[in-house]
């Protein structure tokens, strides 16, 4: 039996800006997303029979139809039904890492693995803007995880711009395993507070969209400037999550009053993130950060920036 063993990194948005709303209920936005080292290990085996198995070593994670990366597997079998009748089903097995409803697109991430694994298994040679339109059916964030790195992303946030890769940039990542956010929740909430501050004519909102290609953090990030992209960050989403979810903020407050370049929720939350200058920087606010909140609930990782999505391992 033929099988291949992927990596699916996670991701963290260093830039998330809503512009306005979206004729399919979505929201348009401009975003800078940047791909980590934490990642959850795939492995997708033919099985040889006519059907999709899943499993997780997570027992949160359901193997059915609610898993995005189920979902996956179902519109490869939609997409290229002679495929499958040739090659048969696949057994994929998720090692889950990356936490879940965290704001770090772990859900987008697998499914993009699933894409990438089941193309190879069945030999069907898509390209990378295939795989992004597959992937942009399952989920907003799922054609970035395809190649990860360093892009902006805008519309629904499936049109990506890669920028060059940011290595060696070292973060402290931190979330409380007991708390969720829902993406859907968040967004809903932001246009029930905010939609009047919403760009209205398509136009206007394509510029502003377009205007993040010149913005500072985008400079800094061609640059390679850490501290200055540090400084650049930003997240409408904090505006709606953060009076929601003091947690969140307990946080960003611990972090900043450590020696860190800067800190922010990613995407919807509730994971938030401290950039720094150096590994030994991270670990050393990692050991801060546990002493201080020495709950169990307190999930901490040091991990970094890298200029890659989905990896084939074997
Ligand atoms: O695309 P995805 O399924 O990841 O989105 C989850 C939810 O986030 C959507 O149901 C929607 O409520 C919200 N969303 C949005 N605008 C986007 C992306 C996501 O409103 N561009």
């Amino acid at each position: 039996m033929r099988s291949y063993t992927l990596i699916a990194p996670a991701k963290v948005n260093l830039y998330l800006e809503i512009i306005g709303s979206r004729p399919d209920g979505y929201h348009e936005l401009a975003m800078i997303l940047q791909s980590i080292e934490l990642a959850d290990g795939i492995k997708l085996e033919a099985n040889g029979v006519e059907s999709i198995r899943l499993r997780c070593d997570n027992p949160q994670i359901p193997g059915d139809k609610s898993n995005l990366a189920y979902r996956a597997s179902e519109l490869m079998i939609k997409e290229f039904h002679d495929s499958y009748a040739k090659y048969g089903g696949v057994d994929i097995t998720l090692h889950k890492c990356i936490p879940v409803a965290a704001g770090l697109a772990g859900g987008s991430t697998d499914a993009a693995a699933v894409l990438v694994g089941i193309d190879l298994l069945w030999k069907l040679g898509l390209t990378r803007s295939e795989l992004e339109e597959l992937g942009a059916q399952l989920g907003s964030d799922v054609p970035f995880c395809i190649g990860g790195g360093t892009a902006i992303a805008t519309r629904r946030g499936e049109i990506l711009s890669p920028l060059s890769g940011l290595t060696d940039v070292y973060i402290v990542l931190a979330k409380y395993r007991s708390s969720s956010v829902s993406t859907a929740w968040a967004y809903n909430t932001y246009r029930s507070l905010f939609s009047e501050t919403y760009i209205k004519d398509t136009e206007s909102l394509a510029a502003r969209a377009n205007a993040v290609n010149s913005g500072e953090i985008v400079q800094a990030i061609l640059h390679k400037d850490a501290k200055e992209i540090a400084e650049k960050m930003h997240n409408d989403l904090e505006k709606v999550v953060l009076p929601e979810y003091p947690q969140v903020v307990q946080l960003k407050e611990t972090f900043a009053k450590y020696d860190i370049l800067g800190t922010m929720m990613s995407g919807s939350g509730p994971s938030v993130f401290a950039l720094c200058q150096s590994q030994e920087q991270a670990e050393k606010v990692k050991l801060c950060v546990r002493e201080e909140i020495p709950s169990e609930d307190l999930e901490l990782f040091v991990t970094k920036l890298v200029n890659h999505g989905i990896q084939v391992v074997q």
